[in-house]
């Protein structure tokens, strides 16, 4: 077989796959980035760093982790925050849900552990959010336990370098890649910096595309590289079509205020103030719409549109502004409406107030819409009115 003679021919060179960590280390220790959280490794920073490097990109990470940090510097701090704050501080990650599953983590700890984070792995697990990925890389990291990770890096990389192809959604396919990220740790000197240049590695060197494999501390007992297979391990997967969402969002303004309601705790932007939308898998025209609002036709104007693309949906949304006396009817309409009483309120914001709740990218955009539409309507009227 093809990769046992690599592994002899490994062994002849007096290369064996017991010097992976340990080779891996040496590598990192020169190599790796210099971060802001790995320059004074604390459990905490550890913590919150894992949380956003979850599903976010490193270069987004470090400004919103220094700034995440300065924020809430303790365990303490994070759990007695107001939850908005939380929120407002995880702007531009994306994936809200972490932050309050962070949060809540934080509650937790304070509760539970006085508000020392817990170092292993069982105890981390039963946190909020934290999965055996990031419990591993915490208990590793931050408190050097001899804990293994798998994650999409981790596993490309052990498929590469056992030249194997497995299916990381199968039940044998996941067993396999966590024992070999176990043999792995467990023949490292420092877990802590064996597991960190593991994820380095295969987010730096050994990518999924045009791998840097002149560059990587393993080429010389990488399966993959020593049969060519690097693009054909892990096998290439055509993404999934994203499914359409098509989301209205409709700005109602009486008084001066905005209306906005706190969206469900699941689904899309979960918890977050946003204004009222109707949403379907379909498009809906907007004398459809004005009908399922409850309003006239002529009440919505157009304000513009824009696509928002999450990992596995394009949410297309069209934003309206509402005229005067519809907002006006739609407001007592609202409060008249006792099933609409806790769940779908609508709550009354200034624009300063919106701008300030305007957290996400997608909530930002709809206002900057909303403000270049009443910016437009100001100069129609005014050249209407020199008209005269
Ligand atoms: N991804 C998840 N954790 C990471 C870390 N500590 N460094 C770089 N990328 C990561």
């Amino acid at each position: 077989m093809a990769l046992m003679e690599v592994a002899q021919g490994n062994r002849r060179r007096g290369k064996s796959r017991g010097s992976l960590a340990q080779s891996v280390e040496k590598w990192f220790k020169i190599a790796g980035r210099d971060l802001p959280w790995r320059r004074n490794r604390t459990p905490y920073g550890t913590l919150v760093s894992e949380a956003m490097l979850q599903q976010t990109q490193v270069a987004r990470v470090s400004p919103a982790w220094e700034a995440f940090l300065r924020q809430f510097p303790s365990v303490r701090a994070l759990a007695r925050a107001p939850q908005d704050r939380v929120l407002a501080a995880w702007q531009g990650l994306g994936y809200y849900r972490r932050a309050r599953n962070l949060q809540a983590a934080a509650k937790v700890i304070v509760g539970e552990y006085h508000g020392k984070i817990p170092c292993d792995r069982l105890s981390l697990e039963k946190l909020p959010g934290i999965g055996p990925y990031c419990a591993g890389a915490i208990a590793s990291i931050a408190f050097g336990q001899r804990e293994a990770i798998v994650d999409g890096n981790v596993a490309r990389v052990m498929m590469r370098i056992h030249g194997r192809n497995v299916d990381g959604d199968s039940r044998t396919g996941k067993a396999w890649l966590w024992n070999r990220a176990r043999d792995y740790v467990d023949e490292s000197r420092d877990p802590a910096l064996a597991n960190e240049g593991l994820m380095e590695l295969g987010a730096m060197v050994c990518t999924p595309n045009s791998p840097k494999c002149g560059e990587c501390p393993l080429h010389e007992v990488c399966g993959a590289y020593a049969s060519k297979k690097q693009d054909q391990i892990p096998t290439p997967r055509r993404r999934a079509a994203r499914s359409v969402l098509h989301v209205h969002a409709i700005l109602v303004i009486v008084n001066g205020r905005y209306a906005l309601t706190r969206r469900q705790s699941i689904g899309l932007w979960s918890g977050l103030m946003f204004p009222p939308t109707i949403e379907s898998p379909r498009a809906i025209s907007r004398a459809a719409l004005a009908q399922r609002i409850g309003v006239g036709g002529k009440a919505l104007s157009a304000c513009g549109a824009f696509t928002f693309l999450t990992t596995h949906r394009s949410v297309r949304f069209r934003v309206w502004s509402i005229d005067d006396a519809s907002a006006r009817e739609l407001k007592n309409a609202q409060e008249n409406a006792q099933e609409n009483a806790q769940e779908n309120a609508w709550t009354w914001h200034t624009q300063s107030a919106v701008e300030k709740l305007s957290i996400t990218s997608a909530m930002s955009k709809i206002f900057a819409l909303a403000e270049a539409q009443g910016n437009a309507n100001v100069k129609a009227r005014a050249r209407k009115n020199g008209g005269k």
